[in-house]
């Protein structure tokens, strides 16, 4: 079948990227994004390219590109799903909040809803692609309901998990390592798969687009995410023994990454990862493997969940500790919010988790971060319902840049490793804080003896 027509459910972060670069590869295709969410619509279709509601380095530019000409944002659901050949399902999974499974597996009502408005709209022949992250045997499900709801039409069920990093996801895009479509091995799933080769293979070789199972498909996206969030509680671990023992986490990271076999990626310790993907995957496989009574295989990768989480909390206690044991009406500036650089997504960053601990101690927050609105930031802290917003309005604040945020500060915490923190004028700094001023550096980004020199107390991860 040749495509000519997609239709994407969900114009978030993987949705939105995802279908941008599609649509600029592939100009004879017509690509529409939908959302029930008529905000974020109306902010995918703003006249000026740099509002819309995804902030990605070079996304813009594509959208500017290709909306209008062959890719479209819209909240008319049933009428894409109605004219595509192929619906990709891109809502958004988060861990359950309720009922069984509660904090640990995926829930699946949005899912279900698209499958439930696929059937009910569809009237011809479709290729439904998951897009998002799901527990095994999800294509399984969409598939039973599909076929037992809808109007007698077929449908194929493909999983392409994305693997697409927030903050790079165009580059990922447009050179992806790999591009994974998981499908039945009967005639009508084997077309099915080909028809989505070749909507890749405009700009990706062949080489590189792996077809597997299903099943396959969907573990392995759980599988890559839980190895290199694995990673990072690895090099997390040995920073807290590194601070104990005197040796430098940075510089032992270095020394194994240049053994071929472990490779130097995603071995940088930091206050603890975050995002929307890593916590949830391995929360999800946790899950599983319990559901299938495997609990030593639950525990072993459960652990890389506690240590990150552990992680988090001691870098929140060193700063009470090391701030005399108080931070009771002490200003503490945070620079930084989102979960990594180069994104303004903050689901599940380390930056929340170390602020909820502090104002507990009731520390007063004030935070920079170029790309993350003060709305967002009390909406994070909202979610965890430790305390009213009206307590939380009172405990944070966010400044236009990083020399109002650090004014009359104790101590500053890094908690986002953003490029533009490097080259600040830290003596500016320095002087308008109060002595001794400590700095925190949850990244590990700044120079620990230029600041030393000024006259900062310097506290890295892992030093
Ligand atoms: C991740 C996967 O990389 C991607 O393939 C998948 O599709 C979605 O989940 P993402 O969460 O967007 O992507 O970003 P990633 O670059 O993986 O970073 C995740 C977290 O780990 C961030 O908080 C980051 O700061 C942290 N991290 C990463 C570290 O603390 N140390 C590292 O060495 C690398
Ligand atoms: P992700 O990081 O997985 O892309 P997001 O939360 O950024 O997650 O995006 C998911 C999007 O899916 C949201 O904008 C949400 O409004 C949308 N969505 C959820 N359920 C539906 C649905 N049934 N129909 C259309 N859009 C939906």
């Amino acid at each position: 079948m040749k495509i000519t027509k997609i239709c994407c459910i969900g114009a978030g972060y993987v949705g939105g990227p995802t279908m941008a670069v599609i649509a600029q590869k592939c100009p004879h295709i017509q690509v529409t994004v939908v959302d029930l969410n008529e905000q974020r619509i109306a902010d995918w279709n703003d006249p000026n390219p740099e509002n819309i509601p995804i902030y990605e380095p070079g996304l813009s530019e594509i959208v500017a590109e290709a909306r209008g000409r062959n890719l479209f944002f819209s909240t008319e659901v049933d009428k894409a799903i109605d004219e595509a050949q192929m619906i990709f399902i891109s809502v958004n999974t988060p861990t359950k909040t309720y009922g069984k499974g509660k904090g640990m597996a995926a829930d699946l009502k949005y899912i279900e809803l698209c499958a439930r408005q696929i059937a009910r709209v569809a009237k011809q022949n479709k290729i439904v692609v998951e897009k998002s992250t799901l527990p095994v045997r999800t294509a399984e499900a969409i598939k039973s309901i599909l076929d037992n709801t809808g109007n007698g039409v077929q449908f194929q069920i493909l999983s392409n998990p994305e693997f697409l990093a927030e903050g790079t996801a165009v580059t990922d895009l447009l050179n992806p390592d790999r591009i994974l479509i998981g499908g039945d091995t009967t005639e009508e799933g084997e077309e099915a798969i080909n028809a989505l080769v070749d909507v890749y293979s405009n700009w990706v070789s062949r080489d590189k687009i792996l077809t597997t199972n299903v099943w396959s498909s969907e573990l392995s996206k759980l599988t890559a995410n839980a190895f290199l969030a694995q990673r990072i509680s690895s090099i997390n671990a040995m920073s807290e023994l590194c601070e104990k023992t005197g040796a430098d986490v940075n510089e032992v990271a270095r020394a194994i990454g240049m053994d071929s076999r472990i490779g130097p990626k995603f071995l940088k310790a930091s206050v603890g990862f975050g995002g929307s993907c890593f916590q949830k995957d391995i929360l999800n496989l946790v899950y599983i493997a319990k559901s299938y009574g495997l609990n030593e295989v639950a525990d072993y990768w459960e652990q890389v969940i506690i240590m990150n989480d552990h992680q988090k909390r001691r870098f929140s206690n060193k700063i009470v500790q090391t701030l005399y044991n108080t931070v009771a009406d002490k200003k503490i500036a945070f620079l930084g919010w989102a979960f990594k650089k180069d994104t303004n997504d903050t689901r599940e960053s380390a930056a929340i988790y170390v602020a909820d601990d502090l104002i507990n101690e009731q520390a007063k927050i004030s935070v920079f971060d170029p790309k993350v609105s003060k709305s967002k930031m009390l909406n994070d802290l909202d979610y965890l319902e430790t305390r009213t917003s009206q307590e939380n309005i009172k405990a944070l604040n966010s400044f236009e840049n990083a020399y109002e945020a650090c004014k009359g500060a104790h101590a500053i915490a890094i908690l986002t490793e953003w490029d533009e923190f490097k080259t600040y004028d830290w003596k500016k700094i320095y002087d308008s804080m109060h002595k001794p001023a400590f700095v925190f550096d949850g990244r590990n980004i700044l120079n620990a003896k230029e600041l030393e020199s000024i006259g900062f107390v310097y506290n890295g991860i892992g030093s």
